[in-house]
């Protein structure tokens, strides 16, 4: 059986839409892509499925991206030496950031200065203060911001927001989540190419504001093993999670988070953690745990548990299946130790007739979304956005609100504290 992938859980299905048709220029959107790594390559391909968009320009710090994104293209993208370049350009209206997250905040900023609206890749930031920068630079330029959780626009996270939205699953006071791997690449050991070299990287480029290092291919390549350019298993996974949590239950932040890291078995690689727990309290009234190990894939992978007084939703990568509680009381055993002649009494009461009583059964039910790939959905809502100017459906303060409970996650989980989000200096959309 193949591994439960990330792919396959963000509801990146293999069917597709139709080709993109061709647009009147004046129409069209154009878009820059600043980096051209593994998922923007991804990215690539989901906009070109969209009608009435153009990738123009690309960059990225690695030769071999570019030339592969060129070559997606078709060869009409343009190289751009650096993300500025492309900032510079007026005819490009939209770009896509996907680089490791400590570029985001200061790419994005830079890009909605220059007057673009911007796809983030998750997470939207690489600290809590980041998210309010971006938050100040979106009111401040009137652009556009929309963040990469995609799963947010796959039929079946919507199907259980409608669900837990009309009632259905009663009183929803418990959310699991998981992500669980056991392989090394879902450790991000990745392949390095083999031409990479000092020649065909830019390694100061990558290192940006980041801590001065002598130049280290995994660095670049392997960038989620560092605390220095990403938050590890918190921003990578829990952030998407916490996107869908969110979305699903209507929420915003947690107020108090608690969370303990470990790092068991890929310690030759890492300053991160391989094993992850987290509990957070929502105010809306509920509790979430989030787990990820990258030691075990036991449970089947990923995916959610929203547990509901009236019924309990699974939440995976092909659907969601509901299932009715069909509770029923039992005290059988509590009045088994009465005076007889009182547990026969029990039984004409009210309540122990209602316990005699043949339960009326609800049937499980099962949701079966599009095998849309869930990244193109996502590109047609923010290209829709674009054009119309109406909100987003990930914007920034969702971005924030998903990657500052990942930040809260590590906090908690590096000084063993509970730790507390501040409604007044975090500030709420
Ligand atoms: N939404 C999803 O499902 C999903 C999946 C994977 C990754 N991501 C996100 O996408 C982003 C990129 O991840 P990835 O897996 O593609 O990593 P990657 O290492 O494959 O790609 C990152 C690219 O950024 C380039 N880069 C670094 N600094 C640059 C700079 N200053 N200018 C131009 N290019 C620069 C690198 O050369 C590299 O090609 C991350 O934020 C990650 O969290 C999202």
């Amino acid at each position: 059986m193949p591994e439960f992938s990330r792919r396959m859980f963000l509801g990146a299905g293999t069917g597709v839409l139709a080709q993109a048709q061709a647009a009147a220029p004046s129409d069209r959107i154009t878009v820059g892509m600043i980096a051209v790594g593994s998922r923007a390559q991804e990215l690539l391909e989901a906009i070109k499925l969209v009608p009435g968009t153009e990738i123009v320009g690309v960059c990225d710090a690695y030769s071999g991206r570019i030339a592969r994104a060129v070559e997606r293209t078709e060869g009409r993208a343009k190289v751009y030496k650096s993300y500025k370049d492309i900032l510079a350009d007026p005819s490009i209206d939209a770009v896509t950031v996907a680089t490791p997250d400590h570029w985001h905040k200061q790419m994005v900023i830079e890009a909605l200065e220059a007057g673009k609206d911007v796809y983030c890749e998750k997470p939207l930031t690489y600290t809590v203060d980041d998210g309010i920068e971006i938050a100040d630079a979106v009111k401040r330029t009137g652009k556009l911001v929309q963040v990469g959780s995609q799963g947010i626009s796959g039929d079946n996270q919507q199907k259980v927001r409608d669900w837990v939205k009309g009632g259905k699953l009663g009183q929803v006071t418990m959310i699991r989540a998981s992500y669980n791997r056991n392989s090394a690449s879902g450790a991000w050991i990745y392949p390095i190419p083999p031409d990479a070299s000092a020649k065909t990287v830019n390694w100061d480029a990558f290192l940006g504001s980041a801590t001065p290092r002598d130049f280290a291919l995994e660095r670049l390549f392997r960038w989620r093993w560092y605390k220095e350019y990403s938050g590890g298993i918190a921003t990578d996974l829990f952030v998407h999670l916490c996107t869908t949590i969110h979305f699903v239950m209507g929420a915003t932040m947690p107020s108090e988070v608690m969370a303990m890291g470990d790092l068991y078995r890929w310690k030759e690689s890492r300053n991160v953690p391989d094993t992850l727990n987290a509990v957070l309290r929502y105010p809306e009234g509920f509790t979430v745990n989030l787990s990820s190990t990258f030691n075990s894939r036991g449970d089947g992978g990923a995916g959610f548990q929203f547990l509901g007084t009236e019924g309990a939703v699974q939440l995976g990568a092909v659907g969601a299946e509901f299932t009715p509680e069909n509770m029923r009381e039992n005290n059988d055993w509590i009045v088994a130790g009465w005076p007889s002649n009182l547990e026969a009494a029990y039984y004409e009461t009210p309540e122990g007739r209602a316990e005699k009583a043949r339960a009326v059964r609800r049937s499980p039910e099962k949701f079966k979304g599009r095998p849309i790939n869930a990244t193109v959905l996502h590109f047609q809502k923010f290209f829709n956005s674009v054009r119309t100017r109406e909100a987003t459906v990930e914007d920034e303060w969702a971005g924030h609100h998903a990657a500052a409970c990942a930040h809260l996650v590590n906090e908690s989980s590096r000084s063993r504290e509970v730790v507390k989000w501040n409604y007044g200096t975090h500030r709420q959309a």
